[in-house]
């Protein structure tokens, strides 16, 4: 690779951002230049931004909140994963075009089956949550089979309107995969039990914060997960423990995989990521 591949991430607030980081330490693998920018972009400037870059010579960039729906506006072709999530987390350009793609479920069943080593098939799996963040994943489990699948949110009809919009995409009676939405009252939540609980709310964001879950959700956990990286445990994954799911694990590897993903689909190139699993960039 002669020239510096452009590539970027973009989204508001962007700061925090460890995308530079990870996509460097991947280029540096094969001894590819890029040049990563971060930018921050809200939704009215997003438009000329993407205009702006692909014109200069921009080769991709990363998606990210609170860009990842209106981004597929913008561009030419629209992959399946990034269809059924309504939304995409990478963009890029090829034969003259604009694609957009979705890596965060692929990024998300990386990490739980090859680097955590749980399987979803057969699982009842809980998710919390009915966001952007939630869309992005969903599609990813219902691919892996499992028994049960609930959605529960604090606003219990966005849940509902999640599940019908995936139910009108997918056929989920074939699969035979039971699918439920609801709120977060433990009526909805404590008729189950789950192996596997993911946090998908926004909550792991506001420090300290907590969606107030009751403890015995989690009695017969086996992996408790937040879509949330933090240095420390978040309080999701604290009260996880506490309630007595076996393993806690945040969303790092979940980021490094869905970054290597996007790497791939940016430079044909597949990235090793077990270094960057072991330890978080500070
Ligand atoms: P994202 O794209 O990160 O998913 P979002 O689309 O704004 O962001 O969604 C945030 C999610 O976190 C929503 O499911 C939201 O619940 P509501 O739909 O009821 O707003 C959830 N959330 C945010 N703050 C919360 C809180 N304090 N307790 C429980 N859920 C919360």
């Amino acid at each position: 690779m002669g020239k510096k591949l452009k590539l970027a991430v973009i989204g508001k607030p962007i700061t925090h951002s460890k995308s530079p980081e990870i996509h460097q330490h991947f280029a540096n693998q094969f001894d590819a230049k890029i040049e990563f920018r971060k930018d921050e972009v809200a939704q009215e400037t997003l438009e000329k931004w993407l205009a702006d870059f692909f014109k200069d010579g921009g080769k991709g960039v990363s998606i990210t909140l609170p860009l990842k729906e209106a981004a597929l506006n913008y561009t030419d072709e629209i992959s399946d994963r990034a269809r059924l999530a309504s939304a995409c987390n990478v963009i890029y350009a090829k034969d003259g075009k604009l694609f957009a793609d979705c890596s965060d479920g692929f990024g998300l069943i990386k990490d739980l089956e090859e680097n955590i080593k749980v399987s979803l098939k057969n699982k009842k799996i809980l998710i919390l949550g009915a966001g952007g963040a939630a869309r992005g994943i969903i599609p990813s489990i219902i691919e892996k089979n499992p028994a049960k699948l609930k959605i529960a949110n604090r606003t219990g009809s966005k849940a509902l309107l999640l599940k019908e919009d995936l139910e009108g995409k997918v056929n989920l009676k074939e699969k035979n995969i039971i699918f439920e939405a609801g709120d977060l009252s433990d009526d909805f939540l404590l008729s189950d039990s789950y192996d596997i609980v993911i946090n998908s709310t926004s909550v792991s964001t506001q420090l300290g914060e907590s969606i107030g879950l009751p403890k015995a959700l989690f009695s017969d956990t086996k992996l408790a997960y937040d879509l949330f990286y933090a240095a420390e445990n978040t309080v999701f994954m604290q009260e996880a423990l506490a309630g007595g799911a076996e393993k806690v694990s945040d969303g790092w590897g979940m980021l490094v995989e869905q970054g290597a993903e996007s790497f791939r689909l940016w430079t044909n190139l597949i990235p090793d990521t077990s270094r960057l699993l072991e330890k978080p960039i500070d």
